[in-house]
């Protein structure tokens, strides 16, 4: 198992605990104060006063609690900020409304993501246009992506598979159609698809399943690099998403 997933998962689960916890007995309290102490039984409402044990106590257990948040949401965040060295770099370019990635050995892809398995990756993250979040949902991981700007984040590729890529910051009209695959193989497929020449057919001998997008339909043709005229037509655009996953050379 990926240790940032791990981190991510404990920590997520920990909070809601914690919340679901305090909804219940707040809810159960309230409750009971209201048919306990109400008018009818109480016609004389009597002055409360302070009482230092309970606001001692209901400062320091949310106190301890806050900072146990705290300090577990610190130990995978400087997981997350800390990339190892021996992370291979892929540059992740956004821009209205698809992703671009290069590889160390200038290979690009649009769209489509294919890392090896079990390593270690860094992200380059930049934007040619506006703000955008490179989104990885699988892996726990999301980070923004300024124009002027090099953000990174990194993964470690524990989980074979095909994965989602998506935009988390809205960035225009065709927002929610920026999405991508994450692509997940063995170092033999990957070496395959990184340093081959007739794109199109590499990307079909690639294991597939079911689900994802069909890889026999690709048209090198339809992804268009200008930006103007991709923002003309939505249709187009959806459709694009669809049946293009294909590397730009
Ligand atoms: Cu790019 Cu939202």
């Amino acid at each position: 198992m990926n240790h940032v997933i791990e981190l991510t998962d404990n920590i997520f689960i920990f909070i809601v605990a914690i919340s679901v916890f305090f909804l219940l007995l707040i809810t159960a309290a309230m409750v009971y104060f209201v048919v306990r102490y109400r008018a009818k039984r109480n016609p004389n409402p009597s002055n409360i006063t302070g009482n230092t044990t309970l606001e001692i106590l209901w400062t320091v257990i949310p106190l301890i609690l806050v900072l146990m948040m705290f300090f577990y949401g610190w130990e995978g965040f400087k997981e997350m900020r800390n990339v190892p060295a021996d992370a291979m770099v892929v540059k992740v370019t956004a821009r209205m409304w698809y992703w671009s990635f290069e590889y160390e050995n200038k290979m690009k892809s649009d769209t489509l993501l294919v890392l090896p398995a079990n390593r270690n990756v860094k992200f380059e993250l930049n934007s040619v246009d506006v703000n955008h979040s490179f989104y990885l949902p699988a892996y726990r991981m999301k980070e923004d992506v300024i124009p002027g700007r090099i953000n990174y984040m990194w993964i470690n590729t524990a989980l074979e598979g095909v994965y989602d890529i998506m935009c988390a910051e809205y960035c225009g009209m065709n927002h929610s159609f920026m999405l991508g695959k994450l692509r997940v193989v063995s170092e033999k497929e990957f070496l395959e698809w990184v340093s081959k020449v007739d794109t199109v057919k590499k990307v079909d001998s690639l294991k597939t399943d079911s689900t994802q997008i069909k890889l026999g339909s690709v048209n090198t043709g339809t992804i268009k690099t200008d930006t103007t005229k991709q923002s003309g037509n939505k249709k187009d655009t959806v459709k694009n998403r669809k049946d293009t996953l294909i590397r730009r050379d």
